[in-house]
């Protein structure tokens, strides 16, 4: 019999008042996205994915199953290789387009969200070739299906039907690059996906991940107002990165286990930009002010200390999959109906003078229900500063995608 277990989580924002309910015990591999209190929040498991061996070293032996509980319509069970359906309850089956699925942040993120019980295809997109990348994927026995679209033309059926699009397209940094030096190319690479999102999937919800996202996701809502499509609450620009980072970096400092933090990270995803509340950190802990400084910086700088270690190779690609795949299974639980699903994200928003602005936000069937403006109540001295020191960069930036999209023609 299997002797090992191990758990992946993907995420540590815990978001549920609702009764925690038991997990059964067993030496499984389980795959767990979202808070640790993600099978709490539901009132049953909804979405418990485990893989068993009974191989005497892997989870890859001659006898393993795959048990996706109360999650899917059938499960596959293998026995001296001769597959066996057996059944399960109704799956959530969502779909799910990376738009930049063969890039570094795309391919890792397709296995992440390959592995999600919430989705029942993966939709990869992407200028360059992805076909092999599909049948790489697809070989993995989670239920999911991976489709490939290559090229514009493949574009429209490649959006058509899907529930949430992923768009990390684009260039990354180098080093002594800043986001917004990737404006001039990224910027025409989402106006044109965005344009095919508005003829396509207007009803999805849309995850920016290509930088400068102050700006990206601005231009964003203008092609969409053009195509007259926009809705606020379904455009997010993803900075849940930023919280990850700061999640970590604080849990080291303190000697905190990681899946208890949770730092609210505020303003936008560029630099001074990202403002991480540490004042608001749960569980709740003191910060000499030279902490402040240091850990503030650390999180501010984390991505160009990755494209430094890069060293020219490109920038974050697998801990930002890691927090896209987070951002994709809250926005899935949130469509799934789940009343209880909070992330940082960069919206549309009246919190501050700034017309977007990244903060907590309560995110439900139809997208953002709620700007939860208590987090910025309250503030250090220090955080209040940087808050108003932030404003001025991401006005510009904001105003910069504002002005791009109007200056350019929408396609028909
Ligand atoms: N939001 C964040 O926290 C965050 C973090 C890290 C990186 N990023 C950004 O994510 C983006 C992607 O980074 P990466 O490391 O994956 O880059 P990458 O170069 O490895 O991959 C980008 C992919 O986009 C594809 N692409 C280019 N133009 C396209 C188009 N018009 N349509 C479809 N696909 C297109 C490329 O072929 C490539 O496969 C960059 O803009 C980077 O700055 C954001």
């Amino acid at each position: 019999m299997a002797t090992s277990a191990a758990t992946l989580s993907v995420g540590t924002t815990p978001t549920c008042n609702s009764k925690p309910c038991m997990l059964p015990k067993s030496n499984l591999f389980n795959l767990r996205f979202n808070s640790p209190n993600y099978f709490q929040c539901f009132s049953g498991l909804k979405a418990a994915a485990s893989v068993s061996c009974e191989s005497e070293s892997s989870f890859l032996g001659r006898e393993s199953s795959i048990a996706l509980r109360d999650s899917f319509t059938t499960c596959v069970t293998r026995k001296n290789h001769e597959p066996v359906l057996c059944q399960q309850p109704q799956a959530s089956s969502f779909k799910v387009a990376i738009l930049g699925a063969a890039g570094g942040i795309g391919q890792p993120l397709a296995l992440l969200i390959k592995m999600s019980p919430l989705v029942s295809a993966v939709h990869l997109y992407d200028v360059a070739d992805v076909k092999g990348i599909a049948a790489d994927l697809s070989h993995c026995n989670t239920p999911s299906q991976v489709l490939d679209f290559t090229g514009p033309a493949e574009l429209p059926n490649a959006l058509k039907g899907v529930d949430v699009v992923v768009i990390p397209a684009g260039v990354p940094r180098k080093p002594g690059m800043t986001r917004d030096d990737l404006f001039n190319v990224n910027a025409g690479i989402v106006k044109s996906l965005i344009e095919a999102v508005a003829d396509n999937c207007p009803e999805a919800f849309i995850h920016i991940i290509s930088n400068p996202v102050n700006s990206t996701v601005p231009i964003a809502a203008e092609v969409l107002k053009k195509k007259g499509v926009y809705d606020p609450k379904k455009l997010f620009g993803v900075t849940t990165l930023d919280v990850v980072r700061a999640n970590t970096f604080v849990a080291q400092k303190k000697n905190l286990r990681l899946i208890d933090v949770d730092v609210p990270v505020v303003g936008g995803h560029a630099g001074i930009t990202i403002l991480p509340l540490l004042s608001k950190t749960k569980p709740s802990v003191s910060f000499t002010d030279s902490e402040v400084q240091e850990l503030t910086m650390r999180i501010q700088n984390a991505g160009t200390e990755v494209v430094e270690a890069k060293a020219g190779t490109g920038s974050a690609t697998l801990s930002m999959a890691y927090a896209a795949a987070r951002f994709v299974e809250s926005s899935l639980r949130a469509i799934d109906g789940d009343a209880d699903v909070y992330e940082c994200c960069y919206v549309q928003s009246e919190l501050t003078e700034l017309p977007f602005f990244a903060s907590r936000v309560k995110i439900g069937r139809k997208g953002v229900e709620a700007v939860i403006s208590s987090d910025l109540r309250g503030l250090t001295e220090y955080e209040s500063e940087a808050l108003e020191a932030l404003k001025p960069e991401l006005k510009a930036s904001i105003e910069k995608g504002v002005a791009f999209a109007n200056k350019q023609p929408v396609a028909a």
